[in-house]
């Protein structure tokens, strides 16, 4: 399929130089040095985009800031009348920005119109939500009192995503955060600079003489500063950061000297136990999308399979035979199932692993390869490995899956939360008895756990998020909108008389 890069670029709204700066409306000439987007399955560049100095990012802040004083005063319900209205853009644009999607961070097209169809799903979440921000009423213990909860908008939000969910990471929390009553500034990744661009011409188009444009704010950085900023900015009581684990700790610490809040979506080393008496096609076609799809740069990516020792060598050998028959090629192209990494150096740590894990007794049944052709491209790896080897405790984000044996399936359950990581898991079987097992209190400790399912590809409808280094934040569904809100705990009194809690006397002599 023959891509016509620049009418789509035209298309939304995306030629010449850009600015990566929008508060209420564009910064025409913003002061940061300019980022050049790629292509990386060519390595031709797609765009250029202008990052925000730190004057931009004042204006930023206080635009955003000017915003929330007003949007919360919105009734909840209006506030959701505009993302309703986003959400019919996006459907519109769902083609196109699927396409930039896949040009900018690689991922076949499939799976660049399933995240713009996460943005919509959220969107479409939010706007019942508007109508849910409940706060609980509980019996007062004092007569003629009342004691209830309410939850009020937080401020701005700062968001920081990363080049894997270029849009959707976003959605989850603009969406939310918008209806909650707050106002949004954006620092997407350096590395997807427009499709955030995109997404914000979509916010502008939408929210175009509402007087609440600024509710929506874009402020791209080039390096680590336009973050770190935020992060230590009491102006954001909220900043909500997806990436690695080492970026999640630095964040969260300046975020934490200052006892802002946090929501840290960060890495993981995703498990899938494989049983006896699993459906092993269901489990193989599992394993593929789950490990070696979006190229192993999903943070739900599975990157170390748990197989009972009776069917290990007769699983692995078809998974080894999977991989071999997977079309690598054009993310835009039909038919093709993996894409590129996303930067030269992705191909240099996915080696290194690869190295290492030779270095520890590991033995590399197939993947590693780099294609001889422009961009990022390796063929899938799959590792045969030994419990205890340092590497499958590490998070290459790179598509690399580390096989492991295991006899008893407590053991399996050992296996799975031997890790410094807690984000998502699996196990595939027919048995009531481990899938419970696997779902009780002393079963898997991740954030996300699947019976029959792989550990990638959750629904908007449920939290998403997980535990340990993966930060413990939860995003998108159920009632991840609380991280948004503050909470308000009110007691009325409508009677005559001042009774006090616990029976406390106190009585103010006349
Ligand atoms: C991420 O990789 O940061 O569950 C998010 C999934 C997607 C979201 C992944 N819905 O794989």
């Amino acid at each position: 399929m023959a891509v016509d890069v620049s009418a789509l670029l035209q298309r939304l709204n995306l030629s010449g130089p850009l600015s990566g700066v929008c508060a209420g409306d564009w910064t025409a000439q913003p002061g940061g040095s300019e980022l050049v987007s790629y292509n990386p399955a060519t390595d031709e560049p797609l765009g250029r985009v202008r990052t925000a100095s730190h004057d931009d990012y004042e204006r930023v802040i206080a635009a955003s800031q000017a915003a929330f004083e007003r949007w919360r005063r919105v009734p909840a319900p209006v506030r959701g009348d505009y993302v309703r209205k986003l959400a019919l853009a996006l459907r519109e644009a769902k083609d196109d920005l699927g396409l930039l999607v896949t040009l900018e961070s690689g991922k076949i097209v499939s799976e660049s119109r399933g995240e713009v169809q996460e943005m919509i799903d959220i969107a479409d979440f939010a706007v019942g939500l508007s109508r849910q921000l409940y706060g609980l009423t509980m019996p007062s213990e004092r007569p003629e009192h009342r004691l209830f909860e309410q939850w009020h908008p937080l401020g701005p939000v700062g968001v920081l995503t990363a080049f894997n969910f270029p849009v959707a990471v976003w959605a989850w929390n603009a969406m939310l955060a918008a209806v909650c009553g707050d106002a949004v500034v954006w620092k997407p990744s350096p590395l997807t600079p427009l499709t955030a661009v995109a997404v914000q011409h979509i916010c502008q188009r939408v929210m175009q003489g509402s007087g609440f444009e600024a509710v929506f704010g874009l402020c791209l950085g080039a390096d680590r500063a336009i973050g770190e900023a935020m992060a230590r900015d009491v102006r954001l009581p909220l900043i909500s950061a997806t990436g690695s684990t080492q970026m999640g700790q630095h964040v969260g610490q300046l975020v934490a000297a200052r006892l802002g809040r946090s929501l840290l979506e960060l890495g993981g080393n995703n498990a899938m136990i494989v049983t006896e008496s699993a459906d092993l096609s269901l489990a193989l076609r599992a394993v593929v999308f789950a490990a070696a799809g979006t190229a192993g740069q999903r943070c739900t990516t599975l990157r170390r399979l748990i197989v009972h020792e009776s069917i290990a060598e007769r699983f692995t050998e078809s998974l080894v035979q999977a991989y071999g028959s997977l079309p690598i090629g054009d993310p835009w192209d039909d038919g093709v199932l993996i894409g590129p990494l996303i930067r030269s150096t992705t191909i240099d740590t996915m080696h290194r692993a690869l190295a290492d894990a030779r270095a520890q007794g590991g033995d590399i049944l197939c993947g590693g390869d780099r294609l001889d052709r422009p961009g990022w491209f390796v063929t899938p790896a799959v590792v045969r490995a030994q419990r205890g080897m340092a590497i499958v405790r590490t998070e290459t984000f790179a598509p690399i899956l580390y096989v492991l044996t295991y006899r008893g399936f407590d053991d399996a359950i050992a296996i799975q939360n031997d890790s410094e990581h807690g984000l998502s898991s699996a196990v595939f079987t027919d048995r009531v008895t481990e899938a419970e097992r696997f779902l009780s209190p002393w079963g898997s400790d991740c954030g996300i756990a699947n019976v029959n399912i792989g550990t990638s590809g959750a629904e908007i409808g449920g939290a998403f998020g997980g535990e340990k280094g993966t930060g413990g934040g939860r995003e998108a569904g159920s009632d991840a909108w609380k991280a948004y809100m503050r909470r308000q705990t009110c007691t009325v009194n409508f009677g005559r008389t001042l009774p006090l809690a616990q029976g406390v006397q106190f009585d103010v002599p006349e």
